[in-house]
């Protein structure tokens, strides 16, 4: 139904793209894609949808009621963007969508992506500024093309100069050649770190770390 519903003549929703950093809320481009701090609920479900396949859950293991579980809804929300990929009609019949997305000082810091060429959405990461860890997912259909390494490009520029960090941490599964390679080819280099790490499903990994240095220094935001 969704899917059918999609396929009609879209009108923009105009929902929209920050491109500056703002009090509380930061936004920063790489050469594909354009990252920003939520605005709408619809940026946090399309962020959710990303890292919610089997693939991306591999790795994961959240539990099921912390992800989008139907795979037509996730396709659904990946397929559209905050501004002219959203169709009108899909905010009418979803008003929530539409709500602001307010940043809590308890929450890591968290970015979600949307591909400069389309608009849509491809991808987020976040940052716990207390641990200096990030992490992120890009969305499936935009895995395999470099967009994993602008991902965490982008997520080392956030943190030494938007969050002040001088040093930032990724761990990550042993076998997860993927993200491991992204992080290499983004300028991430090996680091200590704890061998094994438990997933909330329980499921244990063997898990390497990397490390990225930077300059630290702040944004826009005071
Ligand atoms: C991990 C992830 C972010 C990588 O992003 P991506 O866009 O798919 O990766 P890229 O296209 O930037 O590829 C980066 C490198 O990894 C390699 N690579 C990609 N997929 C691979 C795979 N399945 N196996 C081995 N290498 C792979 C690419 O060839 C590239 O290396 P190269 O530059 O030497 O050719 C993305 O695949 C993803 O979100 N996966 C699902 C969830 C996940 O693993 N999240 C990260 C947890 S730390």
């Amino acid at each position: 139904m969704i899917r059918s519903l999609l396929r009609r003549r879209r009108a923009a929703s105009g929902l929209p793209v920050p491109d500056a950093c703002t009090p509380g809320r930061h936004a920063l481009a790489t050469r594909r894609l354009l990252f920003y701090t939520p605005v709408t609920k619809l940026d946090v479900w399309a962020a959710i949808s990303a890292g919610a396949d089997p693939d991306a859950q591999r790795w994961q293991g959240n539990q099921a009621d912390q992800v989008i579980s139907d795979a037509d809804t996730r396709r659904a929300l990946l397929h559209m963007g905050p501004n002219g990929a959203t169709p009108r009609w899909f905010i009418r019949s979803n008003p929530e969508a539409a709500e602001p997305f307010e940043p809590s000082p308890e929450m890591p810091e968290f970015m979600v992506c949307v591909r400069r060429d389309t608009g849509r959405y491809a991808g987020y990461f976040e940052l716990d500024p207390d641990k200096g860890e990030i992490g992120g997912n890009i969305a499936p259909d935009h895995r395999g093309q470099g967009l994993g390494t602008e991902l965490f490009l982008a997520g080392a520029e956030f943190a030494h100069g938007h969050a002040g960090l001088p040093t930032v941490r990724a761990g990550t599964a042993t076998e997860n050649l993927a993200c491991r390679r992204a992080l290499e080819r983004a300028g991430f280099v090996p680091a200590p770190g704890p061998a094994r790490h438990t997933l909330p499903d329980g499921r244990q990994l063997d898990t390497v770390w990397y490390q990225h240095e930077g300059t630290a220094s702040a944004c826009a935001r005071p």
